[in-house]
């Protein structure tokens, strides 16, 4: 169905059911979940929810307590025990209640029948995919063609160094549309892709996985070579896939990668999440060169981020009552014209 405008409360509605059905956010990778007790939360429409690693097991449920509501995690990523904070209420691994403080003097509860609500986790090699127990696709089927290939660059990832979590006042459209505006890059980053990147994207597109790859600037490629021989099988493109309709990775060169989600809070605001990891290397024996080069992808995320968050802020306080039909898309940012094409389906 074709919406009329961005602030639509009803097709949000209708968004956020079929969505909520449908999709499968790219949530982390495995080895953020190394420990007993790691856990990471991302904040889904109105629901904030923790993937937790149990001693053998990583689930996700919704991070509310089943006794008076509390998040059970406070912090976005961490090392805990499964315990609400507020009257100590313990979990494990099937959401079920463990221990329950002067039980037997404060309540005449059933344990067994009360449970966290859950969430399911599906893997496409060390990749986790997250989706509601309402979602009846496969993984493999959702990702299609490209199931080996992320399949592949999962197992090539050993370390996660950043996880952030903004809040961005923009309607989650506008946040995706953005991602995927290859057009932008070399103009609002100035300090940054525009130093980077060789503005002639190639396209792949099919169903949910839409691919984008960009070849490297001389600049980049030159004073990288300082540390190229740190690294293994690397590309000269950058890259940047958007799995329809929440989550990206990208990856300049393979030198380091990029998991981000644009998740609607309410039609105004959406959660953004950025994960970044790096590559099996040889860095790992270079502590000192390991921090400087993870500095500098967090700073150069960093400046992006903040950039595109005041560029979708100011968008979206124009074209709240716009139809979309009414901008003009170019070749430079094709995959916005798939994106809006998908959505008007729903
Ligand atoms: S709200 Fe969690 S233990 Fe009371
Ligand atoms: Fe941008």
């Amino acid at each position: 169905m074709k919406k009329n405008t961005y602030s639509s409360e009803k097709s949000f509605l209708r968004e956020k059911s079929f969505f909520i059905s449908n999709a499968y956010i790219l949530v982390g990778h495995r080895c953020e979940f190394e420990k007993k007790g790691d856990y990471k939360t991302i904040d889904f429409f109105e629901k904030s929810i923790t993937i937790y690693k149990f001693k053998e097991k990583i689930s996700a449920f919704t991070n509310k307590c089943v006794h008076r509501g509390c998040k059970i995690f406070t912090k976005s990523k961490g090392n805990s025990t499964f315990v609400c904070p507020y009257h100590a209420w313990s979990y494990d691994h099937l959401g079920r209640v463990k221990n329950i403080p002067f039980e037997k003097k404060a309540f005449k509860l059933n344990k067994t029948k009360i449970r966290l609500e859950e969430w399911f986790l599906d893997f496409c090699g060390d990749f986790i995919f997250l989706k509601s127990k309402k979602n009846k696709i496969s993984l493999k089927k959702f990702l299609g063609q490209e199931f080996d290939p992320l399949l592949k660059i999962s197992k090539n990832i050993y370390k996660c160094i950043d996880y952030q979590v903004y809040k961005w006042a923009s309607n989650w459209q506008i946040c995706v549309e953005n991602s995927i505006d290859e057009y932008h890059a070399v103009f609002l980053h100035k300090t940054t892709f525009r130093n980077v990147l060789k503005l002639e994207p190639k396209y792949e597109i099919k169903n949910n996985v839409m691919k984008m790859k960009m070849p490297l600037s001389k600049n980049y490629i030159e004073k990288f070579k300082k540390i190229k021989d740190y690294f293994n099988n690397l590309n000269d493109t950058y890259m940047h896939t958007l799995f329809f309709p929440y989550s990206s990775i990208s990856s300049t060169m393979g030198n380091s990668y990029y998991i981000q989600n644009y998740l609607p809070k309410d039609i105004n605001n959406t959660n953004v999440t950025s994960t970044i990891y790096l590559p099996k290397s040889k860095l790992k024996k270079n502590p000192v060169i390991e921090k400087f080069f993870s500095n500098t992808c967090i700073k150069f995320n960093n400046e992006i981020f903040n950039e595109d968050k005041d560029i979708c802020e100011s968008i979206y306080s124009n074209v709240k009552n716009d139809n979309p039909k009414e901008h003009i898309i170019g070749n430079l940012e094709l995959r916005i014209n798939s994106f809006r094409k998908k959505l008007d389906k729903i």
